[in-house]
């Protein structure tokens, strides 16, 4: 844990907070809730769950206890609806802005949705956070704003230009959190994720991620297709990693607000060392894989190769991302090995 991080839990166990936490059923959202219930928050949560799973839920509720299982509320809404966001918003010191429709190849597929959620969504929540005065709104920024920009590291204020639907919206929300502090003096925290994984991230649907999609493919015994020659790189960043950037960033100093973050861990692998890496955790979970992967074509809207430097979160936020691609894949294992089977 950073000291800071250190400093900022204490603090908030001696003087719990009210939290809204919008796609509290998803995989990230999910993750947020159960640590801060853990950590004896008070939260709301709002999903609609279009993505989002009523399991991912009651999963959280068996980590907690009945005590802090009671702090939580929660809203079935849709962040569309404006009323819907200044209901959840009522009351709450913190906003956590999670809900969204991710994937590249579903914005491809469905432009239309994508904004409507992504934007109109993200717009109604800033207007109902501004209106409440809420004392941070922290949202999920992503990585694809750097787009086709093929400088690596990825450094904040260097961006491209944006190569799915997706990465539009998302970069969308960056100019409206940044015209909202200006025009409104409403300050807010983006956090730009780069390939977050680890529980509850659902590996099934044409939109799942790669981590849980091969996973799956693996444990089931099937091929586990590549797109492309492999050799296409992320910056894999563990879900505990990015509760702790979330975390901090409501809780940031003066200095730290009106700023987006990369949230990563600052390392480059490619999908061929993934595919050894997962076979690897399986392994040590009793379950052998050993077919070879399956190479297909490079996948429409996708980046070649993508690392973040997190100088800036560490600086500004005390962010120390605690789990590098390995260790995060050990902790994560076994709960895919019992959820797929
Ligand atoms: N997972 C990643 O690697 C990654 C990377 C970059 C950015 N992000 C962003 O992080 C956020 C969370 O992503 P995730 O991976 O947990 O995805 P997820 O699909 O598991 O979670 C999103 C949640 O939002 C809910 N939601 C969707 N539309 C909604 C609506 N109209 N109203 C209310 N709730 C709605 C869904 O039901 C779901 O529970 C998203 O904003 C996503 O764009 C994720």
């Amino acid at each position: 844990m950073s000291t800071r991080y250190q400093e900022v839990a204490a603090n908030l166990q001696s003087e719990p907070k009210v939290w809204l936490v919008t796609g509290c059923a998803g995989f990230i959202g999910s993750n947020l809730l159960e640590t801060l219930l853990q950590m004896g928050q008070k939260v709301v949560g709002l999903d609609n769950f279009a993505t989002g799973h009523q399991y991912n839920l009651d999963e959280v509720q068996k980590t907690v206890t009945p005590q802090q299982w009671e702090n939580f509320s929660f809203q079935e809404g849709d962040i569309r609806d404006l009323d819907a966001c200044r209901k959840a918003v009522s009351g709450v010191d913190y906003v956590l802005h999670q809900a969204a429709l991710g994937s590249v190849p579903r914005s491809l597929q469905d432009p239309i949705t994508t904004n409507a959620v992504n934007i109109n969504g993200f717009l109604n929540m800033l207007v109902a956070a501004r209106d409440e005065k809420v004392q941070s709104f922290v949202y999920a920024a992503s990585s694809s704003t750097y787009g086709d920009h093929e400088a690596l590291p990825k450094v904040e204020e260097r961006i491209g230009r944006p190569l799915s639907p997706y990465a539009v919206t998302k970069y969308v929300n960056e100019l409206y959190a940044d015209v909202f502090t200006r025009a409104y003096g409403f300050g807010s925290v983006g956090l730009r994720y780069f390939n977050v994984f680890g529980k509850r991230q659902d590996p099934n649907g044409a939109y799942a991620a790669v981590i849980p999609k091969w996973v799956a493919a693996m444990i089931r015994g099937e091929d586990v297709v590549v797109n492309g020659d492999g050799e296409t790189s992320r910056d894999f960043c563990f879900i505990d990693n990015v509760v702790q950037a979330n975390i901090l960033a409501a809780l940031a100093q003066p200095d730290g607000v009106n700023q987006v973050y990369n949230v990563a861990f600052n390392a480059r692998t490619s999908l061929n060392e993934l595919f050894e890496y997962l076979a690897k955790a399986l392994g040590n979970n009793g379950i052998v894989y050993d077919k070879p992967p399956v190479y297909s074509e490079f996948r429409a809207g996708d980046v070649r190769h993508s690392q973040a430097d997190i100088s800036k979160a560490k600086q500004l936020l005390g962010y120390e991302p605690m789990h590098n691609i390995v260790q995060g894949l050990e902790v994560s294992m076994p709960w895919y090995t019992q959820f797929l089977r």
